[in-house]
C-alpha cells in the first residue's frame, strides 16, 4: 500500500490518498477520484498538462523506474527531463524529478505529487 500525498497551491491543505499494491490507476485518475485539482488534456502522454514533481519518501529505496517513450519525449520538449535523467531512471533507477500525472503510477513507494495548478507547470 503506497500513500500518496497531493500537495499543490491550488489546494486549502495536502491530501494523502492510498494506493493499493498493483493498483493499475495513473496519478491523474486517483486525483480524479480525490477530486484534486490536476491540470489535464489528453491524457495520452502527448499534451505535458498534467506535468507534476514526484518526491520518494524513502529516495534511497530503488525502484524499477518506468518511463515511456511518450513520456519521455513529452518531458524532454518540456525541458523537464534530461539525458542523464533519462538514463539515472533507466541504468540506476533513479527516478526522475518530474513526470506525467496521466502515465506516473505510484506502486508500493510513499510519494509526495507536487503541481502548480498550471496545464504544464510544476
Ligand atoms: S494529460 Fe496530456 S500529457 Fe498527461
Amino acid at each position: 500500500m503506497a500513500i500518496v500525498t497531493f500537495s499543490s497551491p491550488m489546494m486549502h491543505k495536502d491530501k494523502a490518498v492510498y494506493a493499493i499494491a498493483g493498483d493499475t490507476r495513473t496519478a491523474l485518475l486517483l486525483a480524479e477520484e480525490n477530486k484534486i485539482p490536476i491540470p489535464f488534456e489528453c491524457r495520452d502522454g502527448n499534451c505535458g498538462s498534467c506535468l507534476i514533481e514526484v518526491t520518494y519518501a524513502n529516495p534511497t529505496d530503488k525502484k524499477a523506474v518506468m518511463l515511456t517513450d511518450k513520456e519521455k519525449l513529452t518531458l524532454k520538449e518540456l525541458g523537464k527531463l534530461t539525458a542523464q535523467e533519462i538514463e539515472d531512471a533507466e541504468v540506476r533507477d533513479m527516478p526522475p524529478r518530474y513526470r506525467l500525472a496521466c502515465q506516473f503510477i505510484a506502486r508500493d513507494e510513499d510519494v509526495t505529487i507536487t503541481f502548480t495548478g498550471d496545464p504544464g507547470g510544476a
